[in-house]
Formats: structure tokens, sequence, C-alpha cells
């Protein structure tokens, strides 16, 4: 029982940074800002936003950004505390480890495999509907699918063939990946900036009124036909849902889009390779979120703006590659942006897979460190000091997801495990603030225990938004991990050492 609790101290933390199994540090705090917007923009703007729109929150999906990105800010101070106090490869899991004891660090090693590992098979799936939008379509329905699909297909190859590539590039390690991502990052904020800039100008003012929804506004008295199911009877999407209008709809949106804020977090699972962690991480993690938040907000207004977002639910209109749908349906005379936009925005999703298995696999090293996973996920490459080892293995694994699994469901999940990840990290700020009260902070949360609290109830707000399903697999996936913790993880800790 006592081990479950045990807690491992700040100094072995800090020592076991600077011995043998250390990574190089080439990471400044430019660097860790591009590390985190190159895990931000992706999927949770380009494809979530709109399916956010189109299903649950029409127009009013800029307040689901809002509420995300406040639940983001709250939990992006306590990260930071945590980044500049323990500056360790391995994020809330390592913080976990130093305040809540084994099982909760466990516990949030797991959450976080939702996290990064299906955060990297959702935005794979997303590149491959990119993909097909700009070779027209012309890859076969059933290779660019899963099988549990609306509308099923056999295998996503895209989404699988982009996870080999960028493991590949990982592999050879951090300062090349860093080199690629702030180049995309580029890329990336330069292509949200146009697209709101030259879509102010085609906003409708209509498609904004009402700009909460009200179902009974729309045609068919808000229930939608979408397509016809297989018995033949006609598929409906009901707006009439407490989840599908007004502030049930603004939640679930928020729970939908807060996709597109993870990522911040991965900038603190290369704290081990920041040049001077205390200060930059800080930095990096706040910075890149207020970068991010606003362009968000931004995108959204014009996005709905541009389109109606009834578009975005209909399998022949907008409900893939949106915003290229956006911009060759309404924005006429930029049909040529939309390609353009096309080419960014695959780019783009690239360097958020990067970091989120470059994420993935720094929290396995963690975690086989300390002995709750095999040695395998800490050998370091002798020439590129990565773990390639653990690179790989996670390529089989993020392969399967990407080449199997519906978007939506990938995306809802690596929400919950994110979320889950952020409570816990709150709640640790308190327990640390209570236990270790003299530890140097080089960042201090603002009004403890008001901001971690804050975090908690607007983060569990938005895990209880999510649907019953993905609830339901979430937990199961918590419970498995927990059985393989004490088959395994407990016995083979290296705590008692
Ligand atoms: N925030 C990342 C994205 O939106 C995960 O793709």
């Amino acid at each position: 029982m006592s081990q479950l609790f045990a807690k491992k101290s700040l100094e072995k933390l800090v020592n076991q940074v600077d011995g043998k199994h250390s990574m190089k540090r080439t990471l400044g705090a430019w660097g860790l800002v591009a590390l985190g917007i190159g895990a931000i923009i992706g999927a949770g703007l380009f494809v979530r936003t709109a399916a956010a729109a189109g299903q649950h929150a029409g127009n009013a999906v800029t307040i689901s950004f809002i509420i995300a990105g406040i639940g983001c800010a709250f939990a992006g101070l306590c990260y930071a505390e945590f980044a500049s106090m323990i500056p360790i490869a391995g994020s809330a899991y390592t913080y976990a480890y130093a305040t809540m004891g084994e099982v909760i660090a466990w516990i949030i090693g797991w959450a976080l495999i939702l996290e990064y590992a299906l955060g990297a098979a959702t935005v794979s799936i997303a590149w491959s509907e990119y993909l097909n939008n700009l070779l027209g379509g012309s890859i076969p329905h059933q290779w660019c699918h899963s099988p549990w699909d609306a509308e099923p297909g056999i295998m996503n190859l895209p989404a699988m063939c982009i996870l080999c590539l960028l493991t590949l590039i990982l592999m050879r390690g951090t300062k090349e990946s860093a080199i690629f991502n702030a180049i995309i990052v580029f890329i990336k904020v330069a292509i949200v900036l146009v697209f709101v800039f030259i879509g102010w100008g085609f906003i409708t003012d209509a498609f904004h009124t009402p700009y909460i929804m009200d179902p009974s506004l729309l045609e068919h008295g808000g229930k939608i036909p979408i397509g016809i199911n297989p018995d033949g009877t006609t598929k409906i999407h009901d707006y009439t849902d407490f989840w599908n209008h007004g502030w049930g709809g603004i939640f679930r949106g928020a729970a939908v889009v807060f996709f597109a804020f993870i990522g911040f977090d991965a900038v603190s699972t290369a704290a081990q390779e920041a040049k001077n962690p205390k200060r930059d991480m800080p930095i990096g993690i706040l910075g890149s979120l207020a970068i991010c938040t606003i362009l968000y907000i931004l995108f959204a207004h014009v996005l709905t703006g541009v389109a109606p977002f009834i578009d975005f639910i209909k399998p022949e209109a907008g409900k893939e590659a949106s915003v290229t749908y956006a911009i060759k349906t309404y924005m006429h005379g930029y049909e040529w942006l939309g390609d353009w936009i096309n080419v960014a925005i695959l780019a783009g999703f690239s360097s958020v897979i990067l970091v989120m298995l470059m994420g993935q696999s720094r929290v396995f090293f963690s975690m086989s460190n300390d002995g709750l996973l095999p040695n395998i996920f800490s050998h370091l490459h002798p020439k590129f000091r990565t773990p390639y080892k653990s690179n790989l293995i996670l390529l089989v694994f993020v392969g399967l997801f990407g080449g199997f699994l519906p978007g939506s469901l990938a995306g809802d999940l690596t929400s919950f495990g994110t979320l889950l990840a952020f409570v816990l990290v709150c709640i640790g700020v308190i327990i640390m603030r209570k236990t270790d009260p003299h530890i140097k902070r080089a960042f201090k949360t603002p009004f403890v225990p008001l901001v971690p609290i804050l975090g908690m109830v607007v983060c569990l707000a938005m895990i209880f938004s999510l649907d019953g399903f993905t609830l339901r697999t979430a937990f199961s996936w918590m419970a498995f991990g927990l059985i393989i913790y004490f088959l395994y993880g407990m016995k083979k800790s290296k705590i008692k050492e």
C-alpha cells in the first residue's frame, strides 16, 4: 500500500537529469514556443472547428474556444510552475510522481498515452483527409477510411504512411526535428492569418445570426437529413438534442475543440532538452498558448461567417477538409488559395504529429527509467541520443490506431486523456505548495488554490461534456492500465532502490 503513494524525491529527479541517460540540450525559449505552436495548431483547428460548429455549437463555436482556452490557461499556469521546478522529461507524469505518488503518476502516464499516441493518430487521420482533398478525391474511399467510419473503409493507408515517415525523422534527433518544426510553424501561422484576413471580407452576416444556435429557426425544425442509413432509412442530425444547440452545444463544442489546444503541455515533455529550463519552460508553455488562442477565435469567427455551419455536417459538402471546402465554395476568386492552404495544412499536421510522437516517447522514457515500463523504452541511440527503439514500438501502435480508428473517436479520447492529466496537474500544484513550500520555483502559479481549482472545474466540465461512448471507452482504458500497473509496473518499480 505504501508503494502506491510513494513519491519520488525532487533531489532524485534532478540528479537523474544529469546522469548517463541524459539527452542533448538544444532548445531555447523561442525553440520551445515554436515546439508548442508546432504541437498546438493542427487538426483541432482545421478539422474539429468545423465538426464542433456543424454538430454542436454552430457559430458560437468561438465561445467554445474561449471556454476551452480558459481551462487550458488555468492548467497552463499550473504546468508552468511544475515545469520551472521539475525540468525533467515526462511532463505531468513526472510532476505527479513527485507530488501524489506512484499510482497517480501511473494513471497520468497511462492517460498521456491517450493524449500523445492517440493524438498523433487523430492528426494522421486528418492528414489523410486533406491529402485526399488535394488529390481531388482520387484515393479510393476504402483505402483512406477506417472500418468503423460512418461510411466504412478497409484501412487508412495515408495516415499510416505519414506516421512512418515522421517516426524516421524523429529518430534522427531533436535538433533536426526542431529546425523542421520551426519552418512548419511559420507556414502554419501564415495560413491562419491569410485565411482570417482574406476570409474577413467574405463573412456573410446572416450566417452569424443568431449567434447562439436556436434549432427552431433551422430548416426541418432542426432535424436535418444528412444521408441514408444502411437499412435504407434517412440519417438525421438532430439539433434539438441538448448537446447540439444553445449552451449544451457550446460545452460539447468546447470538449471537441479542446483538441485544438492540446500540445502546449508537450513543451514540458522536452524540459530535458531545454537550455535554460527554469526560465524558458514557462515562456514556452504560456507563450504558445496565448498566441494560439487569439488565432483560433479569429479563425472560427471567419470560418462560420464564410460558410454556414450546417454545411459542415453534410458528407457531400464540407464534412471533410472543411477549410478548403469553405474557400473553394464561398470565397470566389480565391479558389487557388484552397490548394495552397491544403499543402500548408498538410505540412502543419506533420509538425503536430512529430511533437506528439516525440512527447509520447519522452513519457515512456521517463516511465521506463523509473522501472514502470520495460527498459527498451529508455534505450538511447548511441549516436543520435534518441529513444529510437521506443519510437519504433510506438509506430506499430500509433500506426494501428491511425489506420483503423475513426478520427472523431480518436480525437475525443485524446481530449479525455489530456483533460484528465490537466486535472491531476492542477491538484498537484496545490499539494506541492503544502508539502514542499520552500523549493525554489522560477515561476509561481498566481492565486493558488483559486487558479488550480478553476482549472479543475473547467476541465472536469469538459470531460463530462464528452459523449457517453467516449467516456465508457476512456474509463475502460484507464481500468486496463491499472491492471497492467498491478501486474507489472508495481513489481518492477525502482522507487524502493
Ligand atoms: N492541438 C493539436 C491539433 O489540433 C493536437 O492537431
